[in-house]
């Protein structure tokens, strides 16, 4: 996938989306920040929610592959930033919050339990992990996705039922909490989703009307398109 693309296509999906907002009152609800705590963003994007913890906390760490959101997260005070993959880095130090916000899906399959055996590595005592994802099934965003997938014939492995396994090895407790993608009309919530689509631009062409006749079940009276996306959210505490 090309690292500017990728870019371009999060940007419009965050301008429609209260996703940020609410992830930022559930870290808030649910993880104590002082400034006596390190902070780590593994996989961070842009840095939007970083820039906002970061002044909560005594230092604040991304780590990001794409260097398009580098570029991006160096005018931010404040955050010290890291280009590169997490199964990359040597990290030194250890951190009080660790947030892995919709990264692990990325990770390869093979790696993931590793990678996140890492994360607890990098985890200080007393601290908290926060690890992200869209449910694999509930909401009308994943029933796009899975419509779009049975088009194409394409068995989908989501990664959340895994990921669900995995932090089952450690103390950790799994909420939930929905968020909401809103565009104008049909015609930009497709061009949102081809964000999400972007492996596979000729099928997203080919079945591109399929799509946008699914979609007409979430229209609304003004003609606007609402879909409902469900996160859980696992919280891994290390307490010895
Ligand atoms: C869906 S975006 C989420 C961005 C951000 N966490 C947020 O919630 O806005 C996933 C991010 O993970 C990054 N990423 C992908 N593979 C990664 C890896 N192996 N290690 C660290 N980050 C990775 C991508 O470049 C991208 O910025």
């Amino acid at each position: 996938m090309q690292d500017i693309s990728y870019e371009k296509s999060f940007n419009l999906f965050l301008k429609n989306t209260n996703e940020k907002t609410i992830i930022l009152k559930f870290i808030n609800k649910n993880v104590k920040l002082d400034k006596k705590n390190s902070f780590l963003d593994i996989g961070g994007g842009d840095g939007t929610l970083a820039s906002v913890i970061a002044y909560k906390v005594k230092d604040a760490t991304i780590i990001e592959p794409n260097y398009f959101f580098v570029k991006k997260i160096k005018k931010i005070k404040n955050i010290n930033v890291i280009n590169d993959r997490w199964e990359n880095v040597d990290l030194k130090k250890k951190f009080d919050f660790i947030l892995a916000a919709y990264v692990v899906t990325y990770f390869s399959e093979t790696k993931r339990k590793l990678l996140i055996k890492k994360m607890y590595k990098a985890l200080n005592v007393g601290g908290k992990i926060i690890i992200l994802s869209v449910d694999s099934e509930k909401g009308s965003w994943r029933k796009i996705h899975t419509f779009f997938y049975k088009l194409m014939n394409h068995k989908h492995k989501s990664s959340d039922k895994k990921l669900k396994k995995i932090v089952k090895n450690y103390c950790t407790k799994t909420k939930t909490f929905k968020t909401y993608v809103v565009t104008k009309n049909i015609f930009k919530m497709l061009s949102i989703l081809e964000f999400d689509f972007l492996k596979y631009p000729n099928e997203f062409k080919k079945y591109k009307k399929n799509l946008a006749q699914f979609l007409s079940k979430y229209q609304n009276k003004d003609s606007s398109i609402t879909l409902e996306m469900v996160h859980n959210a696992h919280i891994i505490i290390k307490n010895k």
